[in-house]
């Protein structure tokens, strides 16, 4: 059985949301990066991706990004985080967070490297 916020995240996001997900005048820059709950999203993006490799990343700071208002928000940040094996490697990294109002805070929805 799939996880319930999977099911929850396709009743919520089809068919309306899906679409404007690809939609670019639905994102808004982000105005503060400072913001607490930016930093959050990208601090969760990170450790949730750490819980799949090997390698993991240490969180350094966010440098940009776009929301989207969709039952809560959308966030497509990018950040520079370090390979912790590395310690000289900072990088960039591109993450899709969804902090929803209800039930789960948070899904991370998509993770990469990001173009520098
Ligand atoms: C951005 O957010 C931080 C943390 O909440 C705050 O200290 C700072 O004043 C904010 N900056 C602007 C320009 O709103
Ligand atoms: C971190 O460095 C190791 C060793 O070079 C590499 O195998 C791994 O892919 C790197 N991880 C990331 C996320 O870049």
């Amino acid at each position: 059985m799939r996880p319930h916020y999977l099911v929850a995240f396709l009743t919520l996001l089809l068919p309306l949301a899906a679409a404007a997900l690809f939609t670019d005048r639905f994102w808004k820059p982000i105005e503060n990066i400072s913001d607490p709950h930016v930093i959050k999203a990208a601090e969760f993006a990170v450790s949730k991706y750490n819980t799949r490799v090997i390698q993991k990343l240490v969180f350094q700071s966010v440098v940009g990004g776009t929301q989207m208002f969709a039952s809560g928000i959308i966030y497509d940040l990018v950040f520079t985080a370090k390979n912790e094996s590395l310690p000289s490697s900072t990088a960039k990294y591109g993450a899709g967070i969804w902090e929803k109002y209800f039930p789960q805070p948070m899904v991370l929805m998509g993770f990469g490297k990001a173009k520098n």
